[in-house]
């Protein structure tokens, strides 16, 4: 069997992800790591059995027998590194966000079509057990139509630090970090609606709190608590043609009690939950139900999200299989995003 041969670049917290999928894909062969930081990119390329390993990432694009590149770096760099990969002939997969803007956004949707080559946009959870089930049953109409959905992904004591929360490389903070994911999976369970507006609100009133004592949290591979200038609390309501309606809030710090992480749709015929688990609600027979499927994780695993994402790609790679996250998604995402921050900006709602 002839493997794919896969390049990664960056080689921080989320590309042990990406090495493990890879690890466990057996039509894949882990060829090339690189890294700003050399040692990063040396003992990774050793712990995963790369053969060769760059600290420039033109250096690994440059060379003719990688297939497919997997994009791990700070956001601001997604852009410049997944069109120079696109023009180098490689299929791509580019962690969430697509980028940072929605100029650079069809940057790179106007590469995937003049390369022909496909790119894949990191929703992870898309790929998910827990999404994949509930996808099913609204596919076959189970919840009728859904007109509003709410999703929360509130950390009381969790900005990253480092590139995170520079809003220069990360292009803003909990909303692009977190509420990429739980705004698009929302979204994609929705039926992908167009969007008409989005009313915005962020605020940057607690700073990073780095001072807080004897309580751990997440933190960059370049953990750094001197910079911060991204906000730390947002919020939006966006609206679509079809008249649904999406609620959303996320933070990296807030007075908040405890960490809250809800992700809920309501239609007309039945609701459902996928955080903080899977859940289906509907009535029958003039009763309603509550109804908890029986699976392994009812939640977001982590690890089968991730695999079933890379397995995807190379799938699709291999032209065995669309992808789930085209290029044209990430588009839509970063309008959406980039649209809250505009209106947060503006003090008033936006219009599309
Ligand atoms: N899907 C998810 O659930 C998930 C989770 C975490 C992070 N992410 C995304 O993954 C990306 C990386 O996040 P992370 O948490 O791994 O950050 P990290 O800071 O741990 O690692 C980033 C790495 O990229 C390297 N890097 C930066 N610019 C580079 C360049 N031009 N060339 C080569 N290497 C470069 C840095 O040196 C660092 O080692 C971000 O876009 C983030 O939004 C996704």
């Amino acid at each position: 069997m002839t493997r794919l041969k896969i390049g990664v670049i960056g080689a921080g917290s989320i590309s042990e992800a990406h090495l493990n999928a890879y690890l466990h894909n057996e039509e894949v062969e882990i060829y090339a790591i690189c890294d700003l930081n050399e040692q990063r990119a040396k003992d990774k390329s050793a712990k995963y059995g790369a053969s060769h390993y760059y600290t420039d990432y033109n250096d690994l694009l440059a060379n003719p027998e990688i297939d497919a590149v997997s994009i791990c770096t700070w956001n601001n760099t997604h852009a410049e590194i997944a069109i120079s990969a696109l023009n180098a002939g490689k299929h791509v997969l580019v962690e969430k966000p697509l980028c940072k803007t929605v100029e650079e956004a069809h940057r790179i949707q106007e590469a995937v079509e003049q390369s022909g080559k496909l790119l894949q946009v990191g929703f992870v959870r898309r790929y998910a057990p827990n999404t994949q089930i509930l996808k099913q049953f609204i596919d076959n109409g189970e919840l009728g139509t859904i007109y509003f959905a709410k999703a929360t992904c509130l950390r009381r004591l969790g900005n990253p630090g480092g590139w995170f929360s520079d809003q220069e490389r990360s292009g803003g903070g909990p909303l692009i970090d977190l509420g990429v994911h739980i705004i698009d999976i929302c979204w994609y369970l929705m039926g992908m609606p167009k969007v008409v507006s989005v009313s915005g609100n962020t605020y940057n009133r607690l700073g990073n709190r780095s001072n807080v004592n004897n309580l751990s949290f997440y933190k960059a591979a370049d953990y750094d608590a001197s910079k911060n200038n991204v906000e730390d609390l947002a919020n939006a309501l966006i609206r679509f043609e079809n008249g649904a309606s999406l609620l959303v809030d996320v933070s990296f710090t807030l007075h908040a009690k405890k960490d809250e992480l809800t992700v809920k749709l309501y239609g007309d015929k039945g609701g459902a939950e996928i955080e903080p688990e899977l859940a289906i609600i509907s009535e029958k027979y003039d009763t309603i139900l509550n109804v908890q499927p029986q699976v392994d994780n009812l939640s977001f695993d982590f690890a089968a999200g991730f695999q079933n994402e890379i397995n995807h790609f190379i799938d699709s790679c291999l032209e065995r299989k669309t992808t789930l996250s085209p290029v044209q998604h990430g588009v839509e995402m970063m309008k959406i995003l980039c649209g809250i921050y505009e209106s947060s900006a503006l003090g008033r709602e936006v219009n599309w």
